[in-house]
């Protein structure tokens, strides 16, 4: 089915002014852009989007790099688009992620991993409600 998916491009990533070769593995991998913008995120905003992960030894860590240098934030939309994006990202952890992947080719560190992507049809709409108004979708 087409769905939408939400992607944050991280710091680490726009520090080394990475982020179109990270699109491009977007759209070769048959995502298409639907939404976009450059933020710098807030603590209110990094400390929320992340707010399931709150009690984990690395929130106060998570929620730093976040704020750290600049993020793009994305609405990614195609043909089971979230489970795709998944791919095209790779394993969390980018010693594990498999070759090709933006993670395996980009990321530093588990922390600094080059990419967000929402996990499931749920977490999906809540993250692109999060970020994004329905006006700034263009499908
Ligand atoms: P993300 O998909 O954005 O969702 C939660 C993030 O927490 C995850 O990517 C990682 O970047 C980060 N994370 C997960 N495990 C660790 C860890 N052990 N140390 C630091 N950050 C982590």
């Amino acid at each position: 089915a087409l769905e939408r998916t939400f992607s944050i491009i991280k710091p680490d990533a726009t520090r080394r002014n990475i982020t179109g070769k990270i699109i491009s593995k977007l759209e070769e991998g048959g995502l298409r852009v639907v939404a976009s913008k450059r933020i710098r995120m807030t603590k209110d905003q990094a400390e929320g989007f992340y707010a399931v992960h709150k009690d984990r030894p690395f929130f106060g860590e998570l929620v730093e790099f976040m704020m750290s240098e600049p993020v793009v934030v994305q609405v990614l939309e195609g043909e089971n688009a979230i489970a795709k994006n998944r791919e095209i990202m790779g394993a969390t952890n980018p010693a594990e992620a498999a070759p090709g992947t933006i993670r395996a080719e980009f990321a530093e560190s588990i922390g600094e991993n080059s990419v967000h992507g929402s996990d499931g049809p749920d977490t999906a709409a809540q993250e692109i409600e999060f970020f994004f108004s329905k006006d700034e979708i263009v499908g």
